[in-house]
């Protein structure tokens, strides 16, 4: 099947500008961050913005995460890798995802991330699917809540194409 970007994007770049710089106040005057874990690759733009909004003595590393391979739906099983090359033991640690969509991949990973012996585990996602949670888990902070989109753009893929897009749009399909 194929699918077709919405002509306006559902988020404009200076919104997702506004609101990154807005939640790096809210994180930095809430909690001290000393590393942050970037989920590969949809957070990749997203953790890049979000840092240079919190303070510059904070770790960055990146694990890769993958539930959806190249489709469009969950397989719900999660993959996690390169987390047990980190050093997490007594560390502040903010874990960020592009979105939280089912919830399985931020609920695995936080765990894994608390049993590697962090102090406080954090999570911080782009934009939340309430509709769509399937694992009771809420992030810590959210730039944007979103209907029950498919969306691309701003690290977000779809088959990996859309990432650079600097904006965020919604995949539809073609009406016949
Ligand atoms: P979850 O484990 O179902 O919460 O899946 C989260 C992951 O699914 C995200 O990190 C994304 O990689 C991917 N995902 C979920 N919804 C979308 C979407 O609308 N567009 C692109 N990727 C998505
Ligand atoms: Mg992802």
């Amino acid at each position: 099947m194929e699918y077709e970007l919405s002509k306006e994007p559902l988020l404009t770049a200076s919104q997702i500008e506004e609101r990154v710089q807005q939640l790096g106040l809210e994180i930095s005057s809430q909690f001290q961050v000393d590393l942050v874990i970037g989920v590969l690759t949809g957070s990749f733009i997203f953790v890049a913005d979000l840092v240079r909004c919190l303070p510059n003595t904070i770790q960055v590393r990146f694990i890769k995460a993958s539930s959806y391979g190249c489709s469009q739906q969950s397989s719900g099983s999660v993959k996690i890798r390169s987390l047990e090359e980190l050093d997490l033991k007594n560390k502040k640690v903010l874990v960020i995802d592009d979105i939280l969509d089912t919830g399985r991949t931020l609920s695995c990973l936080l765990e894994q991330v608390r049993l590697a012996g962090a102090d406080t585990v954090k999570s911080a996602v782009l934009l939340d699917k309430p509709s769509r949670r399937e694992v009771s888990i809420e992030a810590d902070f959210v730039g944007f809540s979103i209907e029950n989109h498919f969306v691309v753009g701003y690290g977000l893929d779809y088959a990996e194409g859309y990432r650079s897009l600097p904006a965020i749009y919604k995949m539809s399909i073609p009406s016949p």
